[in-house]
């Protein structure tokens, strides 16, 4: 005789988690935002899948008593300053960035007291202290539109990615003071690999995130948002692609450009995961199932530090929609 599954078996398997996640998210009235470097189960899960700008606006106009947010801690942050009505859970508080981690806030705080009189541009990549410091957030959607409203007489300090603000300096013609923190998964596409993959695929684009170094950059045909990367490559008469960002976002691709082919770029030596963001991959069916029936980890911030680093971000929110 056949026994059923134990407790223990189920909560193993994806088909229940999933159907699981489905129930706990409508009985709790939740709403679900995922950034497109999450698995794919997950970013189907979504109500909504976006770059950090997009999942920002989603936070804020979201009107339900609970928002999810599947991507890395700074995101929930935002989605919490944003939104203080709705409670904000994220399945793993462990989700950091490695440009968040470049960046404390007392070290920060020295920085901008080293530049009197220069303008703060800070990365949306960074904790709600460190934007309680800034003049104004961006993200890479954003951030040239930005910075060309700044006034020229003015210098400007950039934190924490040295790479895409050396990129904005390249772009804008801006000179900007750059503070020296990277991303552990841009910075280690490998141009060996590249050269390789090209000999392979001779008539395939290279679409980047800017968070890469200058050197991959400079071989890109596209450079973009994880959004903007996904619109070009939908948009694209082409069909074969290398992709120099998370491989979390080729899920999307390949659904919303099934025909065309996309090959990620490898990490590192060519031989190592490094291409996949271990923060974001923190949140798992298994964890989003437990924070939807647990009702935790929940983000709040103190009150006093939630309107200080919400004022930076309205900054960004109205100026990115000029
Ligand atoms: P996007 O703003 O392009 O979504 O970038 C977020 C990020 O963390 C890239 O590493
Ligand atoms: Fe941070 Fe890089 Fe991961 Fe984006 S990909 S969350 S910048 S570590």
């Amino acid at each position: 005789m056949n026994a059923s599954p134990s407790v223990e078996v189920l909560q193993r398997d994806p088909a229940w988690l999933i159907e699981e996640i489905r129930r706990l998210k409508a009985e709790r009235g939740a709403i679900l935002l995922a950034h497109y470097y999450q698995d794919g189960d997950i970013q189907d899960l979504a109500d909504f899948v976006g770059d950090s700008l997009e999942l920002a606006r989603a936070a804020q106009r979201a009107n339900s008593k609970v928002i999810v947010f599947c991507g890395v801690r700074f995101m929930a942050e935002v989605a919490s300053i944003l939104n203080p009505e709705a409670e904000v859970l994220i399945p793993s508080l462990e989700a950091g960035c490695s440009l968040e981690d470049s960046c404390q806030p007392e070290d920060f705080r020295r920085w901008r007291e080293e530049h009197p009189g220069a303008v703060s541009v800070t990365y949306i990549n960074c904790s709600a202290a460190v934007k309680a410091l800034s003049d104004v957030i961006v993200t890479s959607s954003s951030a040239e539109k930005i910075l060309r409203q700044l006034p020229e007489d003015r210098p400007i300090l950039f934190a924490p990615d040295r790479h895409l603000g050396a990129y904005l300096q390249r772009k804008t013609g801006r000179d900007l003071i750059l503070w020296p923190g990277t991303c552990v998964v841009h910075e280690q596409f490998s141009l060996e690999a590249l050269a390789g993959l090209r000999l392979e695929h001779p008539r395939a684009l290279v679409v980047a995130h800017p968070e890469c170094p200058e050197g991959l950059l400079a071989q890109a045909d596209f450079v973009g948002s994880t959004s903007a990367i996904l619109g070009f490559v939908v948009a694209s008469p082409d069909d074969e692609f290398l992709i120099a960002t998370e491989p979390g976002i080729i899920h999307q691709m390949e659904k919303k450009a099934s025909g065309k082919r996309f090959i990620p770029i490898p990490g590192g030596s060519g031989e190592c995961a490094c291409n996949v963001c271990p923060f974001m991959k923190k949140n798992t069916l298994t964890n989003l199932w437990e924070c939807l029936r647990d009702g935790r980890p929940t983000l709040r911030l103190p009150e006093e530090l939630r309107l200080a680093a919400l004022k930076p971000l309205e900054r960004m929110l109205e100026m990115a929609s000029r």
